[in-house]
């Protein structure tokens, strides 16, 4: 992947306050870097700031992106939001499987699957987030754990579409620890393996491979030089205009 993708999660935090300092200071930021390997860049606010992000982002270049999706098309799913809702919203890219969600809420590898899916069908982009706990990486599963929830996430797809993967080590997400350069460049070599054998070598190498866990500013730059890190999804650090800015930085080509 030539381009590197830099994507703020903002988890359940921010307001319409933030959105109207952090959007047009975003928006400045990377005007700055116009022409100079600005990478791609997405913001997912929660889901009640989804239309306001959406207003103060027109006509820039960041895209618009949802943390949830309910997989079913419409019905009686009380709080639920559908795939068709958030492309009426121009949503570009929504998160499925962040480990918050299958760990706080129960969602299982089938339950993901069904979203991805969703998704497919109105032509957003899932980043699918995976990845392994401490005490699966201490007992050395990690590597059949993360095999496990991307083949189980895709399979019956043939072709990829628009996809990025994640791989967060929920060791490392929120924690300040995060997994060194070269931990996180051998599962995301493993990624690209799995992803490989489904689509092939051609389709696979043009899927983005994020990797997500405490990055900042200080570390975006080492793990971003790794080969197979095709840019960042950032939790904490994306809150403010500047930190996330600085890590866009390191993103640039
Ligand atoms: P932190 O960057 O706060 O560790 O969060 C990572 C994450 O879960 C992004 O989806």
């Amino acid at each position: 992947m030539s381009e590197k993708f830099v994507v703020a999660n903002w988890k359940m935090n921010g307001s319409e306050a933030l959105i109207a300092t952090f959007a047009p200071a975003l928006q400045q930021g990377l005007a700055a870097m116009n022409g100079r390997g600005a990478p791609r860049v997405a913001v997912c606010p929660p889901a009640p700031f989804l239309h306001a992000m959406a207003g103060r982002l027109k006509g820039s270049a960041v895209q618009l992106g949802a943390q949830n999706v309910h997989p079913e098309p419409e019905g009686a799913f009380t709080g639920e939001v559908s795939a068709h809702m958030l492309a009426e919203l121009n949503v570009a890219v929504c998160i499925v499987g962040h480990s918050e969600r299958r760990q706080l809420f129960g969602e299982d590898d089938e339950f993901i699957r069904a979203k991805l899916m969703a998704l497919h069908q109105v032509a957003i982009e899932p980043i699918l987030c995976v990845g392994e706990t401490l005490a699966e990486r201490e007992a050395g599963e990690h590597e059949a754990v993360v095999w496990r929830q991307v083949h189980a996430a895709l399979r019956g797809l043939e072709v990829p579409g628009d996809l990025t993967v994640a791989y967060e080590p929920v060791w490392a997400i929120g924690t300040g620890r995060t997994a060194t350069p070269a931990q996180a460049n051998e599962m995301h070599a493993l990624i690209r393996r799995v992803l490989s054998e489904q689509f092939g070598d051609d389709a696979a190498a043009r899927i983005g491979l994020l990797y997500g866990g405490s990055v900042n500013a200080g570390n975006a730059g080492d793990l971003l030089a790794q080969p197979q890190i095709d840019g960042a999804l950032v939790g904490g650090a994306s809150l403010k205009p500047d930190a996330f800015l600085a890590i866009i930085h390191h993103a640039k080509r």
